[in-house]
């Protein structure tokens, strides 16, 4: 099974230990599949809603990695409920592949629910980044990195937050590090997010009553 371009730049973002990772809305469960094979934490968490996916992901997992050295668990399961207080040690969250008003959804009612376990948060949503990063920034996390990249003529933001302020460097409301290109393929793909995000924005303004002006003015700036 080979990995998206997108995922492979997710699971190279996975470079800390932690006990337990949590493949959130795990669909074939491919990603959480290649941080078993590198045993890429104790346990690796399996988590969707729809059974059948979850069967089909437990007996592969039944099938292949059988005597794999990370330990692994399915949960067929809402990712607004994930059992954390059930497995001690560091988590590593990951949430990819879903738009980004769903995701807050999650994160806001996984910080809601676990105020006090130091949880980092690896995310990808489809759209809305601006207010996925909104959140953040309200829920007051700490950055730890965050991508740009494209695949497939899309380009996705990746972003690793910790729940803890044990760093300085805060979430921005449109980014700060995705901006920096160091050669002219990273130039070229920055300049192409910014115009297709303004030109975004620049709908959304015309067609709808919402005020979206502060963001057109964030994204500008970065110009
Ligand atoms: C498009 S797939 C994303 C797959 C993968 N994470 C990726 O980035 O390619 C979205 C998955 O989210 C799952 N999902 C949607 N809502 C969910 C929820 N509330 N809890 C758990 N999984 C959910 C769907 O069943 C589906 O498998």
């Amino acid at each position: 099974m080979k990995l998206s371009k997108r995922l492979q730049h997710i699971e190279q973002m996975v470079t800390s230990d932690y006990t337990h990772i949590w493949d959130c809305c795990c669909d074939h469960g491919f990603l959480g599949a290649s941080l078993l094979s590198r045993q890429a934490a104790q346990t690796i968490h399996f988590v969707d809603i729809v059974p059948e996916l979850i069967t089909t992901i437990e007996n592969k997992l039944q099938q292949f990695y059988l005597n794999s050295l990370s330990d692994w668990k399915t949960h067929c399961i809402d990712v607004a409920k994930l059992p954390l207080k059930e497995y001690e040690g560091t988590h590593l969250i990951i949430i990819a592949g879903i738009g980004g008003d769903l995701m807050n959804q999650f994160i806001n009612d996984i910080h809601r629910k676990h105020p006090n376990l130091t949880i980092d948060f690896l995310l990808c949503p489809v759209n809305n980044q601006f207010t996925v990063r909104q959140k953040l920034i309200a829920l007051n996390v700490s950055l730890k990195n965050e991508v740009l990249i494209e695949d497939n003529r899309r380009f996705y933001e990746i972003i690793l937050v910790s729940s803890t302020s044990d760093t300085d460097r805060k979430v921005s409301d449109v980014g700060d590090d995705i901006w920096q290109s160091n050669t002219t393929t990273k130039a070229n793909i920055v300049k192409r997010y910014l115009e297709k995000t303004l030109n975004h924005y620049s709908r959304v303004q015309q067609g709808s009553t919402d005020c979206v002006d502060h963001i057109i003015s964030a994204y500008r700036n970065k110009v």
